[in-house]
C-alpha cells in the first residue's frame, strides 16, 4: 500500500460511484471509508466492494472527533489524503429544516479539518459544490472567481464549510483543495432528486411533480465524470485552489423530463405542476476552464450516451429502489408534495 484515502460520506451517491472507481484505478491505496449512514448513506451501494480488504469501511460521523480519530486510525501509518463528501445534500429538506445541514455540513467539516490537521494529512480535498455561487441568470457561467451567495439553507451551509476550508488554508497552511461541480446524474442518487425521482415515478406510473414553470436550468454531469475531476485534483491540483467542474450541458428541467418520458415511453400527462420551491435557483452554469486548461480533466461522457445508461440502470435495480422508496421516505415524500404528488 502506498498511500491511504480517507473519503467521508463514500456510501451516499457520489461517494459509492468513487469508491469503485478508485478500487479499480488505484488498487494499491487503502480506502478508509468514514460514513454515518443517514438516510441517504446505503452499505447496499458498496456490495461489489465488499470482501476486497482496500477499503475499509468505518461507520462514524465527521461531527464526532473521536470517530473521526478513529477512521483516521484505520488509515495506519500510510501517508494520509483527505476527500471530504459527507454532507447533507438535498434542498428541501434543508427548507423543511436546516439544523441538520448546519451540523453536519458546517460543524461537522471544522471536526474534521482540526483532527485533519491533529494528524498532518497531506492532502484535503473539499467536495463543495457550484451552488455556493447562487442563481445565475439567462447569459454568462459561474467562474472560480464568483462571489459566493448561496440562497438555500443547503447551499448557504456548503459555503460556510468551504469558506472554513479556505481559512484552515490561509490561517494554518493546511492543504486544502476546493472542488464546486455543478449537478450530477447517475447510478445509486438517492430517488429525491430530479432524474432519479422522475426516472422511479414515471416507471410506476405515478405522477411527475415539477416545481413552478419547470424552466430552472441545471448543468449536467455524469457522476463519473465528476469522480475522475475529484481524482485529478487530489492527484495533480494546487493546495490552496479552487476548481470547478461541470459538463457544459445546461437543460431545463421540463425538457430532462421530457427525456425520461420518452425514453420509457410514458406519456407527457403524468408530468404535474406543484408549488415551486421558496427561493428557487434559477439557472446554474458553470465555466470549467481552469481543470481543463490546468489539470487536463474533460468529461467522457455526453449526456446523450449517459441518460440513458442512467435509466436502464434504475431500470436494473427494481429492490435497491424499492428498499429506498418505503417507510421514512414516504414520510418525506408527502411532507414534500402532499397528496397532489402522490399519482
Ligand atoms: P448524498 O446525500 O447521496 O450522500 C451523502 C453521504 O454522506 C451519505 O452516505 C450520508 O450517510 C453521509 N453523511 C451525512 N452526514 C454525515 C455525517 N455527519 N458524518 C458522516 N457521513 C455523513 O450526497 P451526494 O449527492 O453523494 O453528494 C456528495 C457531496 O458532493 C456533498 O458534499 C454534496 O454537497 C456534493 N455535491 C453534490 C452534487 C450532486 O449533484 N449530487 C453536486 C456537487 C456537489
Ligand atoms: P434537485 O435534483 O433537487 O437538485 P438541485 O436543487 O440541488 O439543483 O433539483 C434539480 C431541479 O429540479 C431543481 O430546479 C428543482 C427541480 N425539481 C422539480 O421540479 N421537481 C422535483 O420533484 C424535484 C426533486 C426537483
Amino acid at each position: 500500500m502506498q498511500r491511504a484515502i480517507l473519503l467521508t460520506g463514500g456510501a451516499g451517491f457520489i461517494g459509492s460511484n468513487f469508491v469503485h472507481m478508485l478500487l479499480e484505478q488505484r488498487p494499491d491505496w487503502r480506502l478508509v471509508n468514514l460514513d454515518a449512514l443517514t438516510y441517504a448513506g446505503n452499505l447496499q451501494n458498496l456490495a461489489a466492494a465488499e470482501g476486497n480488504p482496500a477499503h475499509v469501511f468505518v461507520k462514524g460521523s465527521i461531527t464526532s472527533a473521536e470517530e473521526v480519530d478513529r477512521a483516521l486510525d484505520a488509515c495506519g501509518d500510510l501517508p494520509i489524503s483527505v476527500v471530504h463528501m459527507a454532507a447533507e445534500s438535498h434542498v428541501d429538506r434543508s427548507i423543511q429544516s436546516g439544523l441538520p445541514f448546519v451540523d453536519t455540513n458546517v460543524l461537522g467539516t471544522q471536526v474534521l479539518l482540526d483532527r485533519c490537521r491533529a494528524r498532518g494529512v497531506e492532502r484535503f480535498v473539499h467536495v463543495s459544490t457550484d451552488e455556493v455561487y447562487g442563481s445565475l441568470g439567462p447569459e454568462g457561467f459561474f467562474t472560480e472567481e464568483t462571489p459566493l451567495a448561496p440562497n438555500s439553507p443547503y447551499s448557504a451551509s456548503k459555503a460556510g464549510s468551504d469558506l472554513l476550508v479556505r481559512a484552515a488554508h490561509h490561517t494554518h497552511g493546511f492543504p486544502a483543495l476546493i472542488t464546486r461541480c455543478s449537478n450530477n446524474y447517475g447510478p445509486w442518487q438517492f430517488p429525491e432528486k430530479l432524474i432519479p425521482l422522475m426516472i422511479a415515478n414515471a416507471s410506476e406510473d405515478k405522477q411527475l411533480p415539477i416545481y413552478g414553470d419547470g424552466m430552472q436550468v441545471r448543468d449536467w454531469l455524469y457522476v463519473q465524470d465528476h469522480c475522475e475531476a475529484i481524482l485529478a485534483v487530489l492527484e495533480r491540483g494546487e493546495v490552496g485552489e479552487v476548481y470547478n467542474i461541470g459538463g457544459h450541458n445546461e437543460y431545463p428541467n421540463l425538457a430532462i423530463v421530457r427525456m425520461i418520458l420518452e425514453a420509457l415511453g410514458k406519456p407527457e400527462s403524468l408530468m404535474v405542476t406543484v408549488a415551486d420551491r421558496p427561493g428557487h435557483d434559477r439557472r446554474y452554469a458553470i465555466d470549467a476552464g481552469k481543470i481543463e486548461r490546468e489539470l487536463g480533466w474533460t468529461p467522457r461522457f455526453t449526456f446523450e450516451q449517459a441518460l440513458p445508461m442512467t435509466i436502464a440502470w434504475y431500470q436494473s435495480q427494481p429492490e435497491w429502489l424499492q428498499g429506498l422508496r418505503s417507510g421514512a421516505y414516504r414520510e418525506y415524500y408527502e411532507r414534500q408534495y402532499g397528496p397532489q404528488g402522490q399519482g
